[in-house]
């Protein structure tokens, strides 16, 4: 009820009061909380989640470094998840709704009202988070609740990061910004401490949560259009698979198709307008924008992390 969310309020303004913070953008700061950089408007929500969001056995969540193809990942997923109800046709919900629309963040799951919410498609639900794996609520991690975990080339995912913040207003220049990604400073960063920790889990827990790169992805779509309709639950039978469905989604889902939508060229969504989610979609653009010692700086921080672990980015 409002006297609970209120509640809430306090208990976030005086807790942010006591976190580490950094400008991000215009008014906007980031707070370190539990180890990772999280902007103040994810904080009430988080905190309901942990305590109050129960997952459920068939949920399906996906959780990405942000700039890593989230809403590519979340386009593909939900045309797989629903492909019973929603055949791939010009009525397709994608043509008309930015996969953000369609897919939730549970960052923004709060509201007093609204703890376990409703939204279903026929495999259970489908939702997304950016929050590192130490901060999930815990029956995400205790109950059968799938992950998939994308991301992507750390100096990849800085670049997009620094167009994506300039869109929405940052002032700081390229290498102010650059900086402070190094130094863990960026929405859910480090970055590093992210996607390892996701990383650990999936090696832990093959069955439970399924580990991939935006790279990998881009060069073997088919073979991971599968493997993800397979992990989710809803594999793709021979006889789509001899009717073209895979291509089908691949390509109602592309960057091309996404982007050159009307809806994704004026529509809105939340803070963003949506067309800041489509930018090029490549791999290596990195190379026109950072310097040979930004290449070198990332690449030390990137190998020191990531030792022993068995995972490059
Ligand atoms: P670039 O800025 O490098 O172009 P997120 O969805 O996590 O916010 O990530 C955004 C990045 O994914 C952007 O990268 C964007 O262009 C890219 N992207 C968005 N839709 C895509 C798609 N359908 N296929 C490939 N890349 C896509």
């Amino acid at each position: 009820d409002q006297n609970q969310e209120e509640l809430m309020q306090e208990y976030c303004k005086n807790l942010l009061s006591t976190l580490p913070k950094e400008r991000w953008l215009g008014s906007s700061y980031l707070y370190k909380y539990n180890g990772f950089w999280l902007i103040h408007k994810v904080l009430p929500g988080l905190i309901a989640c942990q305590n109050h969001f129960q997952a459920q056995d068939t949920d399906v969540l996906l959780i990405t470094t942000p700039k890593s193809g989230t809403t590519w990942l979340k386009a593909l997923m939900f045309a797989l998840a629903n492909r019973k109800i929603y055949p791939i046709n010009q009525n397709h919900p994608l043509l008309k709704q930015n996969p953000h629309s369609l897919v939730p963040f549970m960052e923004f799951f709060f509201s007093p009202e609204k703890m376990n919410p409703d939204f279903s498609c026929p495999l259970g639900r489908l939702y997304s988070t950016h929050y590192p794996l130490t901060l999930l609520p815990e029956s995400v991690l205790n109950s059968g609740c799938k992950i998939v975990y994308l991301c992507r080339n750390i100096k990849d995912t800085f670049v997009s990061y620094w167009h994506f913040s300039k869109k929405l207003g940052a002032e700081a220049s390229l290498e102010e910004f650059f900086d402070m990604f190094c130094e863990g400073v960026s929405l859910s960063g480090p970055v590093w401490d992210h996607v390892l920790g996701y990383w650990r889990e999936s090696l832990e827990k093959p069955e439970k949560v399924l580990f991939l790169k935006f790279e990998a992805l881009q060069e073997k779509p088919s073979f991971h259009l599968k493997l993800l309709a397979e992990f989710m639950g809803c594999p793709i039978s021979p006889e789509e698979e001899t009717c073209g469905f895979v291509d089908e989604v691949l390509g109602l889902c592309s960057f091309d198709n996404l982007s050159n939508l009307e809806v994704n060229k004026s529509g809105t969504w939340r803070a963003a307008r949506n067309e800041m989610f489509f930018r090029k979609g490549k791999v290596g653009d990195w190379k026109n924008y950072l310097t040979s010692e930004m290449e070198e700086r990332i690449d030390h921080i990137t190998a020191q992390k990531f030792f022993g672990s068995g995972l490059s980015l």
